[in-house]
């Protein structure tokens, strides 16, 4: 009884099987995608096509991305690393003294410097290289980003060249987003350890995850800025109930700790005012900005401050980015500077 049951069932499959491969081939074709729509790959709860086209690039042009600046994208090395979007995904630069002054054009980064070339090739291997590390780190699409938004510096050097007497310029971060979240990018001293938040800097994508949340139509946003409305489905995973990026007032609180550092920078060189110009740290020694400081007139724990300062000041997340690296850079900077605590 129970082996012709068996027998039986295993004639169904057989059967539907053979019924499946012998089904009609004239099926209905997909239906035709309506005119303009160059993708019937519609998602079932969100937008595609040229609708998802132009949302995104009314996104993007609120991005900050748009344009170039033009005395970097000028200069060869910038616009190919990050400062023209044409010389990045290709690789080419074109000298604009070729050009009459009409003709000269530089590109922003536009859709086909992420989506083409250079970019692409970035997006799919997920692997980038930083000057502060001698292995290529693993970013997913983010490496992308991280190309660009690294600070530019190899901070192991600045500070071998600085102890030893030998730096005649003050180097600073060139504004360095992944020189936090990738926990490597201060100057650190090579005694010490420091802290890290890996849970923010070993997202997947890295910074897609945050810069880029799913839109509720179903893509993801191309303004690349944060947007509280979406704090509960970016970090709510991980801190339940969070509505903005200030958690436990910790951008409030590097803030603090940015002040008591510049203060403490201030009081040990008697400079007023540290800003970058000329690709260098300038600390200025009077309220007209008009005197500065040289390196042999800055002790290395200053320097160190200034440049660890300079870099969360500049890169744009107080703290967030990598909550443990900050509070350890600012807390080794000061500590060094002054044997004190931060507050
Ligand atoms: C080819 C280089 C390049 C790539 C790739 C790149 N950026 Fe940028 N990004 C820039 C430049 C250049 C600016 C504009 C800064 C300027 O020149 O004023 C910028 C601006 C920004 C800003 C606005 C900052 C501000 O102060 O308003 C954010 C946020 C940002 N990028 C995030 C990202 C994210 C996230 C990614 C990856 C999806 C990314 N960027 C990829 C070069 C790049
Ligand atoms: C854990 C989430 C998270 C990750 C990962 C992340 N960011 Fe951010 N980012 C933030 C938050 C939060 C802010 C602060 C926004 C604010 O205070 O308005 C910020 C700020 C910034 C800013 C300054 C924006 C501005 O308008 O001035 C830039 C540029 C930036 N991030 C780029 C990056 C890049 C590049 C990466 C990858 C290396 C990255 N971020 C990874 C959360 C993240
Ligand atoms: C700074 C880099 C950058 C720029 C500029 C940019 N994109 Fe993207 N775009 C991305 C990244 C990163 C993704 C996500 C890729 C992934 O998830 O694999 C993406 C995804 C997309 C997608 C797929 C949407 C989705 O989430 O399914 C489309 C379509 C798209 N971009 C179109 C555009 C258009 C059009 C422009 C210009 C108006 C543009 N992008 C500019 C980085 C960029
Ligand atoms: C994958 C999980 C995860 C995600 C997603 C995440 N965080 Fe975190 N976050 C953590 C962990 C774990 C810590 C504690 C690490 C530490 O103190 O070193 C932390 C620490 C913090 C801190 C420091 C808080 C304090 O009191 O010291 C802030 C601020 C923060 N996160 C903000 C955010 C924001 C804003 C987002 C979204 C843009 C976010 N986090 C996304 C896991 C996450």
């Amino acid at each position: 009884m129970r082996n012709s049951m068996y027998k039986l069932i295993g004639v169904l499959i057989i059967l539907s099987f053979v019924l499946v491969a012998c089904a009609p081939a004239d099926e209905p074709a997909p239906q035709e995608p309506a005119p303009g729509d160059n993708n019937a790959q519609q998602p079932a709860d969100g937008i595609a096509g040229l609708a998802m086209t132009n949302r995104i690039s009314e996104e993007w042009k609120q991005s900050g991305k748009m344009f170039a600046v033009p005395s970097v994208a000028a200069r060869e090395a910038c616009a190919v690393a990050c400062h023209d979007g044409y010389a990045f995904s290709t690789g080419e630069f074109t000298d604009p003294e070729q050009f009459d002054e009409e003709g000269m054009h530089f590109v922003g980064i536009d859709c086909q410097s992420c989506h083409s070339g250079t970019g692409q090739e970035l997006m799919d291997t997920g692997l980038v290289s930083v000057p502060f590390a001698d292995e290529e780190i693993q970013a997913g699409t983010g490496a992308l980003c991280i190309t660009c938004h690294h600070g530019r510096r190899d901070t192991r050097a600045i500070y071998e060249e600085y102890e030893g007497g030998g730096a005649t310029r003050f180097s600073y971060p060139h504004y360095g987003p992944a020189a936090l979240t990738t926990g490597m990018g201060g100057v650190e001293y090579p005694d010490v350890e420091y802290g890290h938040t890996p849970a923010h800097g070993e997202l997947e994508n890295t910074c897609l995850t945050c810069h880029m949340p799913q839109t509720a139509d179903g893509y993801r946003d191309h303004t690349f800025q944060m947007d509280e409305q979406y704090a509960g489905q970016t970090c709510g995973g991980c801190h339940s109930g969070i509505t903005d990026w200030n958690l436990n007032g910790f951008q409030d609180q590097v803030q603090e700790w940015v002040s008591q550092l510049e203060e403490a920078i201030f009081e040990e060189t008697g400079s007023v005012y540290i800003s970058s110009g000329g690709g260098q740290l300038i600390f200025y020694a009077d309220e007209a900005r008009t005197e500065t400081l040289t390196p042999d007139q800055v002790s290395l724990e200053a320097f160190i401050a200034a440049y660890n300062v300079y870099l969360i000041r500049t890169e744009g997340s107080w703290g967030v980015h990598n909550p443990a690296y900050t509070r350890s850079l600012l807390q080794e900077s000061y500590r060094a500077l002054t044997g004190d605590e931060l507050q």
